[in-house]
Order: C-alpha cells, then sequence, then structure tokens
C-alpha cells in the first residue's frame, strides 16, 4: 500500500502547526522533517525542536527526520529525544555508518539510509541488514520544487532487486505525474512538498492526487 508523507520544507513555515495538523487529517502516513545544515547540502532548515512541535501538533502521527547534515552521529540522541520515530541519514555523510545506524536503534528510532542520485545502490548492500527503509533521493537534496530526475524508476528497481525486503521512499519532484512511475517501479513510500504544500486545492487535495495517481 502506497504511503504518503508530506515534507514541511514546502509548508508555509509562517503557520507551520496548522499546516502540519491538516496533511494529519488529510490522512497522510507520515510528515517528513527536512533537516538541512548548508554544508551537507547548500541550505539550512529545522533542528531538533521543530521536530518537538511537530510531534506536539500532530501525536500519533509518525515523524521521519531525514538528516542532511555532516557527521549526523552528533544529532542522533538530539532527534530521538526530540520525538522522531525513523532518523534517515544519508550514506554520503558519515565515515562510520554501520556505527550510527546502530545509534539510531539504540536510541529507540527506526533507521533508513538515503541515497544521493550520483550514490551507486550496490553503496546499501552491507547494511540492508540493518534498517527499515532505503530512501531514493529523486532530486539532488537541498530545496523543494526540483525537477524529477527521470532516470530514477531504474535506480528504484535495481534497489528492489538488492533489498527486497525493504521500503523504499522517494523523495524530490514526486507529484501526480511522476508518482505512477515511482510506484511501478518499486517504491512505496512517496515523499512530496511542492505538489502537497503548493497544491492550488490544499493540503487534503494534494494528498489525495498523489494517492490517485499512485493507484
Ligand atoms: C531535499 C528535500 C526535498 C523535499 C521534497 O531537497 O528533502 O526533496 O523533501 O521537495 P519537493 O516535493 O518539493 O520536490
Amino acid at each position: 500500500m502506497v504511503q504518503v508523507v508530506p515534507s514541511i520544507l514546502s509548508a508555509d513555515l509562517a503557520r507551520l502547526g496548522e499546516q502540519v495538523h491538516e496533511a494529519q487529517v488529510a490522512g497522510a502516513d507520515r510528515i517528513q522533517v527536512d533537516v538541512m545544515d548548508g554544508h551537507f547540502v547548500p541550505n539550512i532548515t529545522f533542528g531538533p525542536g521543530v521536530v518537538e512541535a511537530v510531534r506536539r501538533v500532530a501525536p500519533g502521527l509518525p515523524i521521519e527526520a531525514h538528516l542532511m547534515v555532516e557527521r549526523p552521529e552528533r544529532f542522533i540522541d538530539a532527534f530521538a529525544a526530540a520525538g522522531a520515530d525513523y532518523i534517515l541519514i544519508q550514506v554520503e555523510s558519515t565515515h562510520s555508518l554501520y556505527r550510527t545506524v546502530h545509534a539510531i536503534a539504540e536510541a529507540g528510532c527506526r533507521a533508513g539510509l538515503v541515497l544521493n542520485p550520483a550514490t551507486p545502490v550496490e553503496t546499501l548492500r552491507e547494511l540492508v541488514p540493518y534498517v527499515c527503509m532505503v530512501n531514493v533521493m529523486t532530486v539532488e537534496p537541498g530545496f523543494g520544487g526540483q525537477q524529477f530526475i527521470s532516470t530514477s524508476p531504474d535506480k528504484i528497481k535495481r534497489v528492489r532487486e538488492l533489498a527486497p525486503a525493504l521500503e523504499i521512499e522517494v523523495d524530490g519532484g514526486i507529484d501526480a505525474e511522476t508518482a505512477p512511475l515511482v510506484v511501478a517501479a518499486g517504491a512505496s513510500l512517496l515523499v512530496a512538498g511542492s505538489s502537497v504544500y503548493e497544491h492550488p486545492g490544499g493540503v487534503a487535495a494534494g494528498i489525495r492526487a498523489l494517492r490517485d495517481a499512485a493507484r
């Protein structure tokens, strides 16, 4: 079953609480907090305090903390304490990937690995037994509203072959047009920022459009 994961990156941050609540009421399966440090990606966004605020305003809605930061091992405990259910780390962001994945589990969260567009699928192999999901970035991370990378479905299929038991998430340029492509390739978690929060019909319409397109 396809799950929709709105990303708060494209929400109206002046009323973030309302926008998160809107997503929950509209049936979002999870919510993603896009954490950026200005080093791993050329943008700066949110810290653990925003995860804590999202937890308060939408109790019961699973939170993914997507750490697009250098050396994420420094922040695992802070995001776990803030209330993250899933902590997603970029395979390119630390020299101690094995240790960091285990630190996430020890902190009581579920671990996910994220691959940037240029990172080979093979990078995942040794850690497949220790994570619950893989996020295949379908844009170069850092900003919302970017163009979907058209070769992504082939990469998703190769992740599926390597790790048939893992949930595959996609993130970046996911809308009613690209959703069917990534679902057909094996993705079941659709992260969407602009196609949800900038949908002309509002958040509920954006989520519905994604679900309908993915069927
Ligand atoms: C990394 C961000 C974005 C965001 C989705 O750049 O993490 O991928 O989640 O943005 P949209 O859905 O607007 O491409």
